[in-house]
């Protein structure tokens, strides 16, 4: 399992330990934190949008040209933004930082 930090709205932590191989969004869906992927990671929504800590952006694997049009109809859009079915868990992401934006 991998230990991912997910910062609620009220900037709760909350640990969430993930599977490897499954999506951060699938991750955070199962977890105890309000959060969903209308779309089941199909690319088909922005509902999964995250802020990655500063100090993991730069480590993940650069957004897809999709994800990266499909984050354009996302609010709250900032440098460090990602669609959580996009990022794949392992064990490189251990303690991996994430922010969940309000809407
Ligand atoms: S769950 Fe819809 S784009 Fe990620």
């Amino acid at each position: 399992m991998v230990r991912i930090i997910a910062y609620d709205n009220a900037q709760q932590a909350h640990t969430v330990e993930a599977s490897e191989g499954v999506s951060l969004m699938e991750a955070l869906s199962a977890s105890s934190v309000d959060f969903d992927g209308s779309c089941g990671g199909s690319l088909a929504c922005a509902s999964c949008h995250v802020w990655v800590g500063q100090d993991w952006i730069d480590r993940l694997p650069p957004a897809s040209e999709a994800e990266e049009d499909m984050l354009d109809t996302a609010f709250n859009v900032k440098a460090t933004s990602r669609l959580s079915c996009q990022i794949i868990i392992g064990p490189a992401l251990e303690g991996l930082t994430v922010h969940l934006p309000g809407n």
